[in-house]
């Protein structure tokens, strides 16, 4: 099977700012709903996506998908979904030559069986290592312990995984390095910075039609940090972009605070922009919605979460070369928001950060987000 139509090259045609949108979706999420426009109101949020030539998906967990409620809320919403952890390679390859690939193809089966996409995540990480590979990284590193695990999932996954989240999370401008590359990463230590071009080689070279995606966080907010995360990802793509690895897109993964940094429309915006004029695609890849710090009240906490929501969704769905957009998770009910140490509420209370609340119902987040897909320009036709 050829990488599904959603995630081939598509034509752009050039778009129509929606800035006017813009007020209108703060002013759908802060209180004054915006009644639905006709025929809005019955459309699910992979309908919605799929009008303007979008995806919309989440990430699942395998041992869920056999809980009716969870699965008949992946059908309604998705047309693409992602692995939380069965791909990881702590989970995928707990011992060396040992794979274990019975949660990933659980889901791939769902996919397959409810005609969505699937994503793949991620091949190369600094987290969710084997113990054994953090160990032989640091004694013996040879890189076929990077290039054979690329190529060999990659390939196992050929024709089904749509797109791979390749490389996630390298850069960290905190620890120093002037080319803001994450200098912690056991990849860059054992191999250099070259393992992000050999990284998307490999998996190329092993899967010659899916989209291979760069994928970090960090990058929307108005703050030296978020900037400086922006710059060292353009640095990265433009690196890899001039030495014609084969990137095509990349995944901002969208995990946003209510009550924190304020979204940076104009920085987002260009950052974008700077992406997509490298000739990248652009994916929102695990957005959801921390909402520690905030109100007491549930409602106003939700409408909050929905405001910051919508408000980042129309940044990025302003530029045509986004193409997808993904929740991290489907209900409040199963969000690692609230397990993380540092994200869940330390009254223990559930966080409300999806588009769904834990009893599977939709929250202003839920409709924050069909209006920002609604309200998105269409994406020229799909080759
Ligand atoms: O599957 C094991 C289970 O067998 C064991 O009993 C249990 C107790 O230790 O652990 C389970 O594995 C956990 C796994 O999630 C599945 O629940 C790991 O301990 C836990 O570390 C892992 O956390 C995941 C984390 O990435 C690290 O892989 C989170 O669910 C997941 O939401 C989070 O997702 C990351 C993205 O991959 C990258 N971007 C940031 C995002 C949030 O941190």
């Amino acid at each position: 099977m050829k990488t599904p139509p959603h995630f081939a090259e598509a034509e752009f045609g050039t778009m129509p700012s929606r800035r006017s949108a813009l007020a209108l979706a703060a002013a759908a999420v802060t209180g004054a709903l915006v009644p639905a426009a006709a025929g809005e109101d019955d459309l699910s949020l992979s309908e919605a996506a799929a009008e303007k030539g979008l995806l919309f998906g989440a990430a699942v967990n395998s041992h869920l998908l056999e809980v009716p409620d969870y699965t008949e809320a992946v059908r309604r919403d998705s047309n693409v979904i992602v692995p939380e952890y069965e791909l990881k390679r702590r989970d995928v390859e707990p011992r060396q030559g040992i794979f274990r690939f019975y949660g990933a193809d659980r889901i791939l089966q769902f996919a397959i069986g409810n005609k969505m996409s699937m994503r793949g995540h991620t091949l190369v990480w600094h987290e969710s290592l084997p113990d054994w590979l953090s160990e032989r990284l640091q004694s013996k590193p040879e890189e076929k312990l990077l290039t054979d695990y690329v190529g060999y999932l990659c390939k196992r996954y050929r024709g089904s995984i749509g797109s791979w989240d390749v490389v996630n999370e390298a850069v960290a401008p905190e620890q120093g390095r002037p080319d803001g590359l994450r200098a912690t990463s056991p990849w860059l230590q054992a191999f250099g910075p070259g393992y992000l071009g050999t990284s998307f080689h490999a998996a190329r070279d092993a899967d010659p039609n899916a989209l291979l995606v760069y994928n970090d966080y960090g990058v929307y907010a108005s703050s030296p940090w978020h900037e400086a995360r922006r710059r060292a990802v353009l640095n990265l793509c433009e690196k890899l972009v001039s030495e014609g690895a084969p990137i095509d897109a990349v995944g901002i993964q969208g995990h946003l605070r209510a009550y924190g940094r304020k979204i940076d429309e104009g920085g987002l915006s260009r950052f974008v922009s700077n992406l997509t004029g490298m000739g990248l695609r652009i994916l929102v890849t695990e957005m959801d919605v921390q909402d520690t710090g905030g109100a007491r009240s549930v409602l106003q906490r939700d409408q909050d979460v929905a405001a910051i929501a919508g408000q980042f969704l129309d940044v990025v769905l302003d530029n045509p070369k986004a193409i997808a957009v993904l929740t991290w998770g489907v209900s409040d009910l199963h969000s690692y928001l609230s397990v993380a140490p540092e994200t869940r509420w330390p009254d223990g209370q559930l966080s409300r950060g999806l588009p769904l609340d834990r009893e599977y119902r939709r929250k202003p987040l839920w409709y924050a987000i069909r209006r920002s897909l609604v309200s998105a320009p269409k994406r020229g036709g799909q080759r």
